[in-house]
């Protein structure tokens, strides 16, 4: 056997998203294409400082894709967090040879993997989480699966509640991202859409585009609600009370986490996984992982950490355009 080029370990961190599995496998696969070693460390940062790592062979990976969820495990680590925590994981890696550490998260796990790299290692990242809320990169991992899973779950609450002409709150996924909500208002065609980016806390005005809407002629209503408003259960009370429709609210929560990743997530997430093994290869550091433009590229993980993205005013307009008839 010719002599390794060195070891790449990969972790998934943070909330597990539909496509992480793609992205490991392709880690491994393309890694030992290349002539590495690759190991997967298990539950995200705290497997590095329990020593939770093993080797990963070509068949390690087999019959992966097709899962949501990480086989990896995730977590988030309070010992990691501090400074310290970072020192004590590049040791480890150093003392078991790990050069590149590839971390599959989102901007807490970039965060973690920014300052490791601060203590020399190699850091690469790919953007995991269904939230889309990554700066650098116009798709992340899961999103895709995460927001169809959401909008299924919205065609099948439109028809029980347009059979008993109800007022539906939806809460969907998304802390401080409003991305899902946003997809789900259009895909779906909710007469609402709360985003934490958009909402001005003006529920009167809400309450009254809800009655107007019921004096137009409709007979049913869905308003979709990003969990960074939330409150979805006092807003369907306080509906129901304000303007006579009955009203009922139902939180999605983790369900939109899990399922068989999408096409799009299993193909993207495997490019970046190939992609990310590509600039190792290359002699690349510290770089996160993104799509751009058509395209996978990589950013230096200190510029990506300068950017910053948010909704655009076009496409929530449009949402609300396309919904409601004009007064
Ligand atoms: O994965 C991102 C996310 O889904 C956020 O939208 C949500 O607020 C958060 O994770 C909740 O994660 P957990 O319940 O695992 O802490």
């Amino acid at each position: 056997m010719s002599e390794i080029k060195g070891r790449i370990a990969i972790l998934t961190s943070g909330g597990d998203a539909p496509g992480m599995n793609a992205a490991i496998r392709a880690v491994v696969r393309a890694g030992i294409s290349k002539g590495y070693e690759v190991y997967g460390i298990i539950h995200g940062y705290n497997g590095i400082l329990n020593r939770e790592i093993k080797k990963l062979d070509f068949r390690d990976v087999s019959e992966k894709i097709q899962h949501g969820g990480t086989f990896l495990f995730t977590a988030r680590s309070s010992e990691f967090r501090p400074m310290e925590g970072k020192m004590k994981a590049a040791a480890i890696c150093k003392e078991l040879g790990i050069e590149h550490l590839v971390v599959i998260g989102g901007d807490g796990s970039f965060t973690g993997a920014k300052n490791l790299s601060k203590f020399g290692i190699n850091i690469i990242g790919l953007p995991g989480t269904i939230d889309l809320d990554i700066a650098y990169t116009e798709y992340t991992i899961g999103f895709d699966t995460a927001v169809n899973t959401a909008m299924e779950a919205i065609d099948k609450l439109r028809e029980t509640s347009n059979s008993h002409d109800r007022c539906s709150v939806v809460e969907v996924m998304g802390r401080s991202a409003g991305y899902i909500a946003l997809w789900c208002g259009i895909a779906n065609g909710a007469e609402e859409i709360l985003l934490p980016e958009k909402f001005d806390n003006n529920y009167d005005k809400l309450i009254d585009t809800i009655k107007k809407n019921k004096a137009k002629g409709k007979t049913h209503q869905i308003i979709v609600n990003a969990e960074g408003v939330g409150h979805s259960n006092e807003l369907a009370e306080r509906i129901e009370k304000e303007t006579g429709i009955e009203t009922r609210a139902t939180i999605l929560g983790h369900v939109q986490r899990g399922g068989t990743p999408t096409a799009r997530d299993r193909v993207y997430a495997s490019l970046m996984g190939a992609y990310a093994v590509k600039i190792i290869d290359e002699g690349k550091k510290n770089r996160l992982v993104g799509y751009k433009d058509g395209h996978i590229y990589d950013v230096d993980v200190m510029e990506a950490f300068t950017m910053t993205k948010t909704i655009g005013d076009f496409e929530y307009e449009a949402a609300m355009e396309l919904a409601n008839r004009p007064d």
